[in-house]
């Protein structure tokens, strides 16, 4: 299981649900089915972490309180353990994962130079969901496609020798994409 380093956060950091309290309250009850599966112990705290993810996508404010009443301990604790595995996200998936490559060889051809621009161009962190939930930005160690480096995933499609202009262009033809599909259901 891979651990991060141990966030210097606290769960006022995590963010919440939209506004919307009709999603806050289905964040809650799909936490419940999960927590109905287990028994209060502790010990059960990643394993009741890993399927809420398997449900929600992610783990949101919300469940970790959920979590926390039900296993009695304390919020913090919950947010801890979010926080130190990598397994785990506190950001909503976007519809369309981008994943810059930043293995040797996409490092060495410029890796750090593509992930800035998507960061730039999606105006959001590595980790973070844009707004609209489009899309998320993450890094991954090789893909096994080196002699394409520098490499981003995009969906399931590895996008070969990405520049900060290739980064445009694969944005430009989504929007293309959203705006046919716009037009369509008119
Ligand atoms: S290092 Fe990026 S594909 Fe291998």
């Amino acid at each position: 299981m891979n651990a991060k380093k141990l966030s210097q956060g606290t769960l006022d950091d995590v963010p919440r649900a939209d506004s919307m309290t009709e999603e806050q309250e289905d964040i809650r009850q799909e936490t419940r089915k999960v927590l109905r599966r287990f028994s209060r112990q502790r010990g059960n705290l990643v394993p009741i972490l890993q399927k809420v993810q398997g449900r929600l996508g992610y783990i949101p404010r919300e469940a970790m309180v959920e979590v926390a009443e039900f296993l009695r301990i304390p919020e913090m604790d919950v947010y801890s353990v979010v926080t130190f595995y990598n397994q785990f996200r506190l950001n909503p998936p976007g519809k369309h994962p981008v994943r810059v490559c930043l293995g040797t060889a996409c490092h060495m051809k410029g890796g750090y130079i593509v992930l800035d621009a998507w960061k730039r161009r999606l105006s959001i962190n590595q980790g973070e969901t844009t707004p609209d939930r489009e899309f998320d930005l993450d890094t991954v160690a090789c893909v096994g496609c080196c002699a394409m480096a520098p490499v981003t995933v995009v969906d399931d499609k590895v996008e070969a020798k990405t520049s900060p202009t290739r980064v445009d262009g694969i944005l430009l033809s989504y929007q293309i994409e959203k705006d046919k599909e716009g037009e369509e259901t008119q």
